[in-house]
């Protein structure tokens, strides 16, 4: 495997992580590595019930989540605007929140203030001019998803929230999520991360150290991101082995897209599987994984999902304990470097947020930073 300095990649790497050391602030740094103008999943849909408040951090934005009594997600900022209490202390009957502190009540969806009870008919402000910061909010996939816009385009549009790929009107949804003490960057590049899976995933039933073997794939630029072209798994790969008994050819592809989203696709004939992995920031020094899963095949295994979550669990909390050990490496800012090929998608990671953001800046369409068709080599 042939090694790069990848100095200017390391730099970068080097250079984003020092700013997203900076401790947790609920103000947002331009220059903490997050990327703004996107949709995250704040929290899973189910933990919003009747007419409770539910809190959640994206950005480093506190935010009080509820649901109206059209079953609408609403997603404020966690302080009223007048003195910054947190409006989650506050009541919700089921279209507006009453701050604790002076009753100011604001609408759930537009944060529109609707009364501040200290006023008389001398005052002249105009309560329905005051607005407690509120976020496009929309449920999808089982998660209530809140946008958070980018301060420098704050007028443009709101895209759709994101949406898992299905093949089927009838399937089984999962969720798995867990937290990691680390900046969304080392998440999401620890997700796509090739050569930890021997070290880090062994088991008997998986695979061991001595399975190691030099792979080759092909990866190519899409739009905000890039894929592994269509392929059939390795032979010790799980989708092979399950899918297996099918009898038919199994097709994967894998690809990434900003800010934070791997997507994975297995077809085997009329069966499939999709699979999304998110990794959100809640501050620059944490984030969380939520993966969600759809799957149409062995519907009528019984204990399927259970054995898929057992599994899928075991997978997730490998790699957290993986990371919280990392973190712990990171704290001090050690030098970093991306070796080639293994790391090249982290590469190309930080050099899409960079292409991303300058086309942000400039106004002129992303310029892509992977060419073609591009076949990477490493051994894992
Ligand atoms: S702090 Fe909320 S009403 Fe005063
Ligand atoms: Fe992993």
């Amino acid at each position: 495997m042939a090694t790069s300095s990848g100095t200017s990649t390391s730099a970068i790497l080097t250079k984003a992580m020092t700013e997203s050391s900076a401790k947790e602030t609920a103000s947002t740094p331009i220059n903490d590595g997050l990327m703004r103008g996107f949709w995250y999943p704040a929290l899973r849909s189910n933990r919003v019930q009747g007419r409770e408040m539910r809190t959640a951090m994206l950005l480093g934005i506190p935010l009080v989540l509820g649901r109206n009594s059209k079953g609408e997600g609403f997603a404020l900022r966690d302080a009223c605007p007048h003195r910054g209490m947190p409006l989650s202390e506050g009541n919700f009957d089921g279209s507006a929140v009453e701050c604790p502190y002076h009753g100011w009540v604001f609408e759930g969806k537009t944060g529109q203030c609707q009364a501040i009870p200290s006023l008389t008919a001398h005052d002249k402000l105009k309560v329905d001019r005051v607005f407690a910061a509120s976020f496009p909010c929309e449920e999808q996939d089982g998660y209530i998803w809140v946008f958070i816009p980018d301060p420098d385009h704050c007028d443009e549009a709101v895209p759709e929230a994101p949406r898992l790929p299905t093949f089927s009107d009838s399937y089984r949804l999962e969720h798995l999520e867990a937290e990691l003490p680390c900046h969304m960057d080392h998440g999401i590049i620890g997700l796509m991360d090739p050569a930890h899976g021997p070290f880090v995933h062994q088991s008997w039933w998986w695979r061991k150290r001595s399975s190691i073997h030099e792979k080759e794939k092909t990866f190519e630029p899409i739009p905000n991101g890039f894929r592994i072209k269509a392929h059939s798994p390795s032979a010790n790969s799980a989708a092979y082995k399950l899918l297996g008994v099918y009898g038919e050819p199994i097709t994967t592809t894998i690809q990434f897209v900003l800010p934070n989203m791997r997507f994975e696709e297995i077809h085997c004939g009329k069966y499939w599987f999709s699979s999304r992995t998110t990794v959100t920031p809640i501050t620059t020094t944490r984030c969380r994984i939520d993966v969600c899963a759809a799957w149409n095949a062995f519907r009528y295994v019984p204990f399927f999902t259970s054995i898929l979550r057992f599994f899928g669990n075991m997978f997730v909390e490998q790699d957290r304990l993986t990371m919280v050990k990392q973190a712990e490496g990171l704290k001090h800012n050690p030098p970093l470097m991306l070796i080639d090929d293994a790391d090249r998608p982290a590469k190309w990671y930080f050099a899409l947020k960079a292409a991303y953001l300058k086309s942000k800046q400039t106004g002129q369409p992303m310029e892509h930073p992977i060419e073609g068709p591009t076949a990477l080599h490493w051994r894992s």
